[in-house]
């Protein structure tokens, strides 16, 4: 009779992958996760699948970065051969490839920018001493569009099943819609995150991915987390732009968002539980201030409750073991 079943089949485990062998190198805010070189992932992965783990999402750090996040779109994109060789090696997981350029470009930002403007980022909204000081980044949407077309088509002829485009560019569901249908890859889906705010809580992930952004910030690009009907408006928008899953990113502060996007869209609903929300439990647990088993089962059935069909989370590993009595 209970309303909530958290269960292994919803979760996705995320991977940093990196070039080189034999790396399995610690991220320090994301305690148990690491950057690993293939031959390491491999390993991970396979674990994953042994849990009953059904997806894994992935993230690229390359050794190159230049303006465009071309390693992004390379054939030999260290994601790319990440895929191939988990295609290969660990048939049956379903690999998500996140798209996005962030990791890739020197910038440290989502997409191609086109100017940076003096004024802050958002005058009426949070205060952001950087904003204001740095101005500004306008993001050259057309240019990002077809990167991030390029990006999703090149993961997916590596072997990826899904892909996640992240970049918040205006339009981007469609036109890697378009691009993957025009190359036969129709039955492809997309997870758009669709609703992805320009929060606090992916400080760790950038330490992570080593993508925190040069100058400026994403206010441009990603919402802002006061507004609920603008999140629901970026949500139809991908709907109609053939999205197959919709998603709400961060999770826990946003769990009104998981709640409407669950009555309004006929959709499946992922959520990203992001790197800061993961490591604030791991930091109070380390601390002894918390029971950390209790707080995570907690935390995942509750966005679970809120109306998440997927969950993306640094815990799924852990959490599997804990759900089959590992
Ligand atoms: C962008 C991307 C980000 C995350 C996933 N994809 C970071 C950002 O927008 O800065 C964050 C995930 C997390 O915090 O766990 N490619």
């Amino acid at each position: 009779m209970r309303e909530t079943q958290l269960s292994v089949d919803s979760l996705v485990m995320p991977f940093f992958v990196r070039e080189g062998k034999n790396i399995k190198k610690p991220i320090v805010s994301l305690p148990g996760n690491y950057q690993f070189s293939i031959d390491n992932l491999i390993k991970e992965v396979k674990a994953a699948k042994s849990l009953g783990i059904p997806a894994v999402l992935l993230f690229g750090i390359p050794d190159k970065k230049d303006e465009f996040g071309s390693g992004a779109f390379a054939k030999d994109g260290i994601v790319q051969k990440a895929i191939s060789a988990i295609k290969v090696k660990v048939p049956g997981i379903l690999v998500i490839g996140d798209v996005c350029l962030c990791e890739f470009t020197s910038t440290g930002h989502c997409g191609v920018i086109k100017k940076v403007t003096k004024t802050p980022a958002c005058p009426a909204g949070l205060p952001d001493r950087q904003a204001g000081r740095q101005g500004n980044v306008i993001i050259d949407n057309e240019a990002t569009l077809d990167l991030l077309s390029r990006t999703a088509l090149s993961l997916v002829e590596a072997g990826a099943d899904m892909v996640a485009p992240s970049a918040m560019a205006d339009g981007q569901v469609r036109a890697i819609r378009l691009i993957l249908d025009s190359n036969d890859y129709s039955q492809v889906p997309i997870m758009a995150y669709s609703a992805k705010y320009a929060s606090g809580f992916y400080g760790p992930f950038r330490e992570a991915a080593q993508s925190a952004p040069k100058f400026g910030n994403r206010k441009s690009y990603q919402l802002d987390p006061a507004n609920s009907r603008e999140a629901l408006r970026e949500i139809l928008l991908d709907v109609q732009e053939g999205a197959d899953i919709i998603m709400v990113k961060p999770a826990l502060a946003y769990l009104d968002i998981i709640a409407k996007a669950k009555e309004k869209i006929n959709l499946p609903i992922a959520a990203y539980n992001v790197s800061g929300e993961f490591s604030m439990v791991k930091a109070a647990a380390k601390a002894g201030w918390i029971d950390e088993k209790k707080i995570t089962l907690e935390i995942l059935n509750a966005i679970k409750r809120a109306g998440a069909d997927i969950i993306i989370s640094y815990h799924s590993m852990e959490v599997a073991k804990v759900l089959r009595k590992l």
